[in-house]
Order: C-alpha cells, then sequence, then structure tokens
C-alpha cells in the first residue's frame, strides 16, 4: 500500500504556540506564503520530550542541551537568532505551563520570515516554539516487540554538502525520501548508510548495534547527527559497565549483530527486530536494550536520582484537574 494511503493520525493539539515571544492561539499561529525558509530550506529547529515526574509536574529533557544545538545549528546556517539562549530555555518551559501539559513534544523553529526572495536574501529571523501530546514515535508495539528496517537506496548527504552537525529542515529531503520508500516498502524505518557506504543513522533517530556485549555506534565525525539522546545512552551504557564503542560499520555487520535499536527524541529507544528481511539476534529486544531502554525511561520520568541533572522541572506540581 502507498504510504501516502495510510491513516495518518491528527495531531494532538495544545491551546497555545509561543511566537516570537507572545503566546498565541494554535489556530492563528501562521506564517505568510512567501515565508523564504518555507522555499529554500533554511530553518534550524529541535525536537524535545517533556515527561510526567513522580510530583505530578513535568520535566524537560536535556533542555540547555537541546537549545545549545537549536543555536550552534544558526551559527552554523548564519542565522542570527533574534533572542538569547536563556531566552529560548525559559521560552520552552513557558510553553509547557501555559498549555497546562505536564507531558508533550517541543518544537522550536527560527526561520527566515518573508520579505525578499531569492537565495542570497537574508530576511528577519523568527521564531516559534510549539508543542503536543506525541506517542512512541515508531508505534508502542515497536518500542516493545522492535520494528522492521530497510537500508536505504538514498545515502546520507556528505557534511561538505550539507552541513551533517546542523538540524536543519532541508536536510529532511534526505530523511522524508528514505523513510517513505520504506514504509512503502512495508518497513517501518530506514536506515541509511554514508557515503563509502557505512551504516550512518535513521531518518530521525541514531543506530546503536550489540555485539558480544559490547555497544557500537557510529561516530559523530561520520557525519550524522550527534544526537542527545545517543549521548545519554552512551552514558547509561558506561555507568552500567558495558563498553562502548564509536566507531563505523557495514550493514553486515548490523545484519549479524546481537542486538540493535534506534534512539532519538521522538523515537526514544526502539529495538530493530529485522533488518532487510534478516533477523536481528532472537529477533525480539535484547537484554542488553531492554536494560538501557528501562533505565533511559525511568531516568526521564525522574526516577533516576543520578540522572536528575538532565530534567529541567517545568514549575510546581500541576493538578490533574488544572490539566483537565
Ligand atoms: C537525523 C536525526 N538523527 C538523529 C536524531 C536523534 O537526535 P536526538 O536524540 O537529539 O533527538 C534526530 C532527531 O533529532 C534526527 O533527526
Amino acid at each position: 500500500m502507498a504510504a501516502s494511503a495510510k491513516k495518518v493520525e491528527k495531531l494532538k493539539e495544545s491551546t497555545l504556540i509561543w511566537m516570537d515571544g507572545k503566546l498565541v492561539p494554535w489556530a492563528d499561529a501562521k506564517v505568510h506564503v512567501l515565508t523564504h525558509s518555507l522555499h529554500y530550506g533554511v530553518a534550524v529547529f529541535e525536537g524535545i520530550r517533556c515527561y510526567p515526574q513522580p510530583n505530578g509536574g513535568g520535566a524537560i529533557f536535556r533542555l540547555r542541551e537541546h537549545v545549545r544545538r537549536l543555536f550552534e545549528s544558526a551559527h552554523i546556517c548564519l542565522m542570527e537568532m533574534p533572542f538569547t539562549k536563556d531566552e529560548v530555555f525559559e521560552a520552552c518551559k513557558q510553553v509547557m505551563i501555559a498549555n497546562k501539559m505536564n507531558e508533550g513534544y517541543l518544537r522550536p523553529i527560527a526561520y527566515y520570515s518573508d520579505g525578499l526572495m531569492g537565495v542570497g536574501a537574508v530576511n528577519p529571523v523568527r521564531l516559534t516554539i510549539a508543542t503536543w501530546f506525541w506517542g512512541a514515535y515508531l508505534g508502542e508495539e515497536g518500542l516493545k516487540k522492535g520494528i522492521r528496517v530497510k537500508i536505504s537506496s538514498y545515502t546520507r548527504m556528505h557534511m561538505n554538502s550539507d552541513p551533517t552537525r546542523a538540524k536543519v529542515t532541508g536536510h529532511y529531503l534526505n530523511g522524508v525520501l528514505a523513510k517513505r520508500e520504506a514504509l512503502m516498502a512495508g518497513y517501518d524505518e530506514a536506515i541509511l548508510l554514508d557515503q563509502q557506504g557505512y551504516v550512518a543513522e535513521a531518518t530521525g533517530e541514531n543506530v546503536f548495534i550489540v555485539r558480544d556485549g559490547v555497544l557500537y555506534t557510529p561516530p559523530v565525525a561520520g557525519g550524522i547527527l550527534e544526537g542527545i539522546t545517543r549521548e545519554s545512552i552512551i552514558r547509561i551504557a558506561r555507568d552500567k559497565n558495558v563498553q562502548v564503542e564509536e566507531r563505523r560499520f557495514s550493514r553486515d555487520y548490523l545484519y549479524c549483530a546481537d542486538e540493535a535499536f534506534m534512539c532519538g527524541t521522538a523515537a526514544e529507544i526502539t529495538p530493530v527486530r529485522e533488518v532487510d528481511d534478516r533477523r536481528i539476534g532472537a529477533g525480539e529486544m535484547g537484554p542488553i536494550t531492554r536494560e538501557i531502554q528501562s533505565t533511559f525511561f525511568r531516568a526521564v520520568r525522574g526516577l533516576e536520582p543520578r540522572y536528575t541533572e538532565w530534567l529541567t522541572p517545568i514549575e510546581a506540581p500541576i493538578s490533574a484537574e488544572a490539566r483537565a
């Protein structure tokens, strides 16, 4: 079945969106059709999650690191941000509080507004932060049982053609084409290889494999996005005395892994049970993946004191009535 024919679930909207320093109703958060970034693909963005905490409130996971990456993406793209890092940090909290949400996905995006057209035009930069409720990105079942993945016919772009370290909208053509190809072929996700043929990453996730008890993940120098979840997993694994190596590996090495999983803010930690119709390990979530996933989910929900530095509480606890 063509991917486009699949039922698309509607976004679970919040009430307010932060736009250029003001909170506006969801339906009014609009831009002009001649918004420069819409035409030329230069908008920098982040995906961030906020998780419910034991006290009933919420906490944003690794907010400082996400804001930092947003500003680094802007710096790489020569985009002058109209707000400071501290202002963006506070605005992310504010948008959750204003929507009375203790759980959700946040999407800050900075873009060139309308004004002039042409590739060289530099219009004023605008910044928006939206939030909505987003469940398991690769499906609840995927989180538990693992997903089926296809190695893409598309290659991850080279760092000298597009600065791969930046999280820029234009890069996602590469990911969108790979993802749709995989979905249309009946898989759940795609993995892209780099220009030399080594495993790079998935369309919105970094990749890990386990072999003989060692965790391997492609190095950042290979032109992948430096995932914040990836870095959290490396720390969790090392804290558990699991050896982690940032090393290039080929697709056949991936086929023969004992375990494999993907990670990202949206996908969290999703096991991979099959790649190109080859079963990975026992064809289910492996023990090391399970252990890391479980610690990760406890950490984001404030149940692992060792990692509370990763959490930014959004405010005092929100009561169930206030959330309703
Ligand atoms: C291409 C790509 N790789 C990896 C990731 C994972 O990054 P993070 O863990 O910071 O969300 C993302 C998501 O932002 C992504 O879009």
